[in-house]
């Protein structure tokens, strides 16, 4: 561990948190998905999400002690990101984890040893924190630690006592902070002053769980849980202004200034907010796009759409008018790389997404610019000075034009905007949300709730029939109410009843078509929102309105492998407790229309034996063809005929049982195959773990499996065609193949040795002599060290009485250095063990011999010049 060390990268800061953990017996994890298993929080907000189940005692964790850098991303200052130094949508967290084993004591000392120790930090820099009520804690940090009374704060409950939400795991925290200016004494700590201190590290005492209620019960164990923010660290470390300079986000923000052709530290403040903004949120985008989030108008697809939204607003305010957002997403990708590798795996997915947002926002831009224009016009004609609130507001509201926009374009036509009347409108707005039609802002899941007064609850239809007549009830267009839209548009609509199966339980929404009279809206995803669904879909033909009587059509072949795949999810749960462990139990599930997925809670990973079998097991059931028995009883009475419920999910009174007698019964809102044999075959393609103490496999079945089937055996012909082997000669093949390959790579090696030998020959021309000794220093290209010794001793033999140094770079990272000396030499004085190994440490290593020859290695290629150098010199003035 080194003292102090200055200006560490984020990598590097990273690095060592994790390996001083990791050295303290925590096992390192991957970051968990921003997508988090957690149904109360859209997006992971902290490193403890993934273990939530853990602190609850719903899991047992596989690890007692964890370490994680985890991804996370805020949104609730949103508004504050650029304007302070360090807030931030997208964020990493560094913690570590104890659950049920260590606790206070030993958090706060390595906290310390960590803080002090690693990053260096000089004791009269930190001030600590704790709740008001702990004394143990401060006792602590008094008496143990050496921390003076006086920075040791006492806090109150919304500052430290640490809760995930309104309910679960939580606990009375303390905080290590950082004080750029300890010179200003103990008198007057005020933690609140962010040009003082800043807070880096949270340790958090986990020991209760809070109910609905507000009641704190003590959890079954007392753990440990922290977060250290990595921006912040970065912006201590290397002492730079805000979190936004750090070698974490400043690089993207060089990109966006590089596009706007702007210089970042000469540009005014408004300019810098903007460059932050995009800095901070093009990291938010690519690593939700990363985790498979799409931009959409409800949940966090929504979050996605507004903050690419906001990325495209700035840049405009910072004037760059064309695309922009990939290139930006593009440097963001290469910093974020090393650390989250899926960013550049998923970097097509990426930049599509971010090319159709951008382009889509833009066109409802340049729509609102030509309205403003008109707008202008108009005012400048009416001899007035200012455009109107009201017209302000209809550019921000239909056309998403914000603002600050409109501001800088009146500006440029010397005109002002009316703001007062501007905001007027926004509070009527915000008024009439509450009548039938109104923006609605789908951010929140179950919004639509607010239209429950004027409209029925969707009825759902599609256990039984695949079309239904029905009555257009909302139709949203971006998320606001309208009552018709044309072709071309993207809308959001809800019917009174639909066959359409709206997303859940794992299992994807159903495809298909909405008509009408002359009317073609082809459906492309339908989500449930409380209990409306919500079809999303694009009007292909005509025009929609509310009210219109439709036709809803699924797409019944989609329909049909969603089914195959989701009963298929049902008999591999079953076979997976039959044959590995009847204590089993769901962790999520995914069924879309070509492959399933199932996590499950499982401490080891399955053998391939296992594996095997339970493939078979669920193929001897579809080829049983047992007849499916879907029942809706009460709760109480499916649980007790033995229903498989999942743990945490909340059911209501009433549940759907769907049965296949003696085989699987689960409770279930999906759609199944009345019959196994529907589903034809089944094939486990992928088992892994993907946290600690949950499995997921991976599967196909029924009309799926020719997708599959095809692309594997397009692969295999390939292979076969460019081998001219048949398919179950191609591993021998291979096998063939590599060891020959091999062998060719030994002979080429062998004989770049040879040709460097020979080459060594012309060295003889370039001794030097010292009166009846000659030197022979030199680099060779490629030489391994045997090859490098044999022509030492060559050389050597030729030159007769004298010294022969030779060096050599074999591979990447590796050096070599060989002395052959004659009898003469060593009555100098001189031995080629002890030589070579005073040279070789010039290049990071050592090594030694004998006095005639010896031989050395070492690490740093770039010094080898140097260390010949060196030799040379020493040789010179011993012999002469
Ligand atoms: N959960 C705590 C936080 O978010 C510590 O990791 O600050």
């Amino acid at each position: 561990m080194s003292s102090n060390p200055q200006n560490l990268s984020g990598n590097e800061i990273r690095a060592l948190f994790l390996d001083f953990y990791a050295q303290r017996g925590h096992q390192i994890l991957p970051s968990a998905s921003l997508v988090p298993e957690d149904p109360t929080v859209l997006l992971t907000i902290a490193g403890m999400l993934p273990f939530k189940p853990i602190f609850l005692g719903q899991r047992t964790p596989e690890f007692k002690r964890a370490t994680t850098s985890q991804k996370c991303i805020r949104t609730n200052d949103i508004e504050n990101v650029g304007r302070t130094k360090r807030h931030h949508t997208f964020f990493e967290m560094l913690g570590n984890f104890s659950f049920g084993d260590y606790f206070k004591e030993q958090a706060i000392a390595w906290g310390w040893e960590l803080s002090t120790k690693v990053f260096g930090f000089s004791p009269q820099n930190l001030v600590v924190s704790v709740f008001e009520e702990d004394d143990e804690a401060f006792g602590i940090w008094r008496d143990q630690i050496g921390v003076p009374a006086a920075r040791i704060k006492r806090m109150g409950a919304d500052d430290n006592f640490w809760v995930s939400g309104p309910t679960g795991p939580c606990g009375p925290c303390s905080e290590i902070y950082y004080d750029f200016h300890p010179e200003r004494g103990d008198e007057n700590i005020d933690l609140e002053d962010d040009s003082r201190f800043i807070e880096f590290y949270n340790l958090v005492f986990m020991q209760y769980n809070r109910d609905v209620s507000g009641s704190l019960t003590p959890l079954q164990n007392q753990n440990i849980d922290t977060g250290m923010g990595l921006e912040r660290m970065a912006q201590i470390l290397q002492k730079v202004a805000n979190n936004f300079e750090t070698d974490l986000i400043f690089p993207i923000i060089q990109t966006a200034a590089q596009i706007a052709g702007l210089d970042y530290h000469s540009s005014d403040e408004k300019t810098k907010i903007s460059l932050k903004v995009i800095g901070d949120h093009v990291r938010s985008v690519v690593h939700m796009i990363a985790d498979e989030i799409r931009a959409s108008n409800v949940g966090r697809g929504y979050v996605l759409r507004r903050l690419i939204r906001r990325v495209v607003r700035h840049g405009r305010l910072i004037g760059i008018s064309g695309e922009f957002t990939t290139k930006v997403a593009e440097t963001a990708i290469a910093l974020s790389e090393s650390a989250y590798p899926n960013v550049r795996r998923r970097e097509a997915a990426i930049m599509a997404e971010l090319q159709r947002e951008e382009s889509n926002f833009l066109r409802t831009l340049e729509r609102g610019e030509k309205l403003l224009e008109e707008i202008i016009e108009g005012v400048k004609q009416q001899g007035k000075t200012a455009i109107s609130g009201e017209s302000a507001f209809t550019l921000y509201d239909t056309y998403g034009f914000p603002l600050e926009l409109t501001q800088e374009i009146a500006e440029e036509n010397h005109l002002t905007v009316d703001e007062v009347g501007f905001n007027a409108e926004m509070q009527k707005q915000v008024e009439r949300a509450k009548a039938a039609h109104e923006t609605i802002d789908l951010t929140v899941q179950g919004s639509l709730d607010k239209l429950a007064e004027h409209i029925h609850s969707t009825e759902f239809i599609g256990y039984t029939q695949a079309a239904a007549t029905a009555k257009v009830e909302v139709l949203l267009v971006g998320g606001v109410s309208q009552e018709a839209a044309e072709a071309g548009t993207e809308v959001q609509i809800v019917l009174n009843t639909t066959p359409f199966y709206a997303e859940s339980g794992g299992q994807i929404g159903d495809r298909g078509y909405i008509s009408g009279d002359g009317i073609l809206v082809r459906v492309e995803d339908v989500k449930k929102e409380s209990d409306f669904f919500v079809h999303f879909g694009r009007i292909e033909r005509g025009t929609l309105r509310v009210g219109d009587t439709v036709t809803a059509q699924i797409d019944s072949a989609c329909r049909r492998r969603a089914q195959a795949n989701h009963t298929a999810t049902h008999l591999l749960q079953a076979a997976l407790k039959k044959i590995v462990d009847n204590g089993i139990s769901q962790a999520g599930s995914l069924v879309s229309f070509d492959r399933l997925r199932f996590d499950f809670n499982c401490p080891r990973g399955l053998t391939a034996e296992e594996v095997q079998q339970v493939e078979e097991q669920v193929n001897t059931w579809i080829a049983e063809a047992h007849s499916a028995k879907i029942e809706v009883l009460p709760l109480a009475e499916a649980k007790a005929r033995g229903a498989v419920a999942m743990f945490g999910e909340k059911y209501g009174e009433e549940v759907r049982v769907i049965d296949f007698p003696a085989v699987s019964m689960e409770l279930c809102g999906g759609t199944h195959v009345s019959n196994t044999a529907e589903i034809g075959v089944f094939k486990i393609i992928s088992e892994a773990g993907v946290a600690s103490g949950v499995r997921r496999i991976e599967a196909v079945s029924g009309p799926a499996i020719l997708d599959y089937l095809n692309v594997r055996d397009k692969v295999v012909k390939d292979l076969c065609d460019r081998f001219k082997v048949k398919p179950e000669e191609v591993p021998e093949r291979i096998t063939t193949l590599q060891t020959e390959l091999r062998n060719s790579q030994k002979q080429v090696e062998g004989l770049k040795s040879q040709l460097a030998i020979a080459k060594s020959d012309s060295l003889l021309q370039t001794s030097a002599s010292i009166g009846e000794f000659k030197i022979i220093v030199a680099q060779l290209e490629d030489v391994d060290a045997e090859s490098l010794k044999s022509a030492a001793e060559r050389l050597l033999q030729k030159i007769a009485i004298g010294a022969v140094v030779l060096g050599s770079v074999p591979e990447a990272g590796k050096v070599s250095i060989v002395a052959a000396f004659s009898p003469e030499v060593n009555k100098k004085g001189l031995q080629a063990g002890k030589f070579v190994g005073a040279i070789a440490k010039i290049c990071g290593g050592g090594g030694g011999g004998r006095p005639n020859l010896a031989q050395a290695g070492g690490k740093d290629a770039s010094k080898l010049p140097e260390a010949l150098e060196t030799a040379l010199n020493e040789l010179r003035s011993t012999l002469s």
